[in-house]
């Protein structure tokens, strides 16, 4: 089949690689000029396990191709995915800007029968307006014959492992309003499907909510969790416990459930507002999400002030060193990650830092700059004379570090885990002063 889609980042740039590895023609369209040419040099924009080879791959053999001409890339295909962003509004509603620009191109070059696919997180009603802006574009051509479908399609892939969610997804949502639009969406994904029936055909505002809803859940899981870590430190439970306990229960499962510095990345924390937006345009309060949001802002500022009351309101002289900048393992992704509030929030104080990231770097400093951090290229290496340790992001070689090399490098052993990676015993016994979330 063929199908182009619109928007070349995390979410299109892994939706057409991995249309193309299934046989399909595709064309993967974007504004960014140098995104492209780079893409078309086998340089990706972003870092995500298994895409370099599979764009390589597919690129070289033909199936997949580049452009940032969308008259070009739209004149052959039956579906135009939009995965465009829908970055948080000052107000905290979706900005559909991109969308409706999107949607509007199409509607000024499309010649035959196109179903249009939503692809980008959008609100409940946006397929609507989708619609409207093409027909408005094709009734100024005087083509308003052109036969189109909307529908939505919303992407549940997690960046740290896109491909092999989009190869194997818990489910395809497809929101469509009529039998055509679904079977050819049927079609387009019966390759990645295949074993056992994961479409799930809906009404198109259904498949539009359910996008938010799960993303809105899992956040809630998480705040629901630190909410009870910060329990747990006045009581002296242990948070680690208390989620074994409770994820073993087969109606609550194990996901989500870690305590830990809070969320971040592109998707939950816009999520969240623009589900609390749109609840609140619709006359409700949306108490339980704004909770969800207010905690999470908070749990950064309860890790700043287990810091300070450590180490003291004047952080001048002091350096720590950060293992972890990304939002979380295995990406480099630095939108919305907890990195930067804390460090911003110690900067403040007059905190230096040795940074490290294994992939994320480049992008932390172009938000964080290099004002009083420096940044490594080994974790090790942060540790030299330093204050103290934070461990933002769980890279997985964090996990089994060696703790007497730690203790040798730092000025003093003290340890602040965002994450919960070390036994409190254990790193007691070690000699270290050990603070984590939701533990004694
Ligand atoms: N990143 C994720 O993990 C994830 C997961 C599921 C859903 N989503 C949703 O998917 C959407 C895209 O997210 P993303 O992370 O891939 O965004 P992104 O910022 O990585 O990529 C968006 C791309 O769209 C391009 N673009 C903007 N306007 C354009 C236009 N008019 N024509 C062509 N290209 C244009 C940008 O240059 C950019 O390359 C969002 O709605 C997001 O909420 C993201």
């Amino acid at each position: 089949m063929k199908l182009a889609v619109i928007g070349t980042g995390y979410v299109g740039l892994v939706t057409g690689t991995c249309f193309a590895d299934m046989g399909n023609d595709v064309w993967c369209i974007d504004i960014d000029k140098t995104k492209i040419e780079n893409l078309k040099k086998g340089v990706l924009p972003i870092y995500e396990p298994g895409l370099e080879e599979l764009v390589k791959r597919n690129y070289g053999e033909g199936r997949l191709r580049f452009t940032t001409d969308l008259r070009e890339g739209i004149s052959e295909v039956t579906f135009a995915f939009i995965a465009v962003g829908t970055p948080s509004d000052e107000d905290g509603s979706a900005d559909l800007q991109h969308v409706l620009d999107v949607g509007r191109q199409i509607g000024r070059f499309v010649e035959k029968y196109i179903v249009i696919v939503d692809k980008s997180t959008v609100p409940v009603g946006t397929a609507e307006k989708v619609r409207a802006v093409v027909g408005e574009e094709l009734e100024k051509r005087g083509k308003g014959d052109v036969p189109y479908d909307i529908v939505s399609n919303p992407e549940f892939l997690k960046e740290g492992s896109a491909v092999e969610d989009f190869i194997r997804p818990d489910r395809v949502i497809i929101g469509a309003d009529n039998q055509r639009a679904a079977e050819l969406m049927r079609e387009l994904y019966s390759t990645f499907v295949r074993k056992g029936d994961r479409v799930m055909l809906m009404d198109i505002p259904s498949a539009e909510l359910t996008k938010y809803a799960a993303n809105a859940m899992l956040a809630t899981r998480i705040s629901f969790m630190n909410e009870l870590a910060q329990l747990c430190e006045v009581t002296g439970a242990d948070i680690e416990s208390v989620r074994r306990g409770i994820g073993s229960d087969s109606r609550i499962g194990n996901a989500f459930l870690y305590a830990g510095i809070g969320y971040g990345g592109s998707c939950f924390p816009k999520d969240v507002k623009a589900l609390i937006y749109t609840l609140r345009g619709n006359g409700f309060k949306a108490r339980i999400l704004s909770a969800v949001e207010e905690v999470n802002h908070l749990q950064r500022n309860n890790f700043i002030d287990k810091v300070v009351s450590r180490m003291g309101e004047n952080l001048s002289g002091k350096t720590f060193a950060i293992w972890g900048l990304a939002f979380k393992p295995q990406t480099d992704d630095m939108r919305e990650a907890p990195s930067i509030a804390i460090i911003n929030g110690l900067r403040s104080r007059g905190a230096s830092f040795r940074a490290y990231d294994p992939i994320a770097v480049e992008n932390a400093r172009r938000i964080l700059g290099d004002e009083n951090i420096t940044y490594y290229n080994n974790n090790y290496e942060t540790l030299q004379a330093a204050d103290a340790l934070l461990l933002l992001t769980e890279w997985h070689h964090f996990r089994k570090p060696d703790f007497d090399k730690i203790k040798k490098l730092m000025k003093s052993p003290v340890v602040f885990d965002g994450r919960n990676q070390y036994e409190p015993d254990k790193m007691k016994k070690l000699g270290f002063n050990y603070y984590s979330i939701g533990r004694n």
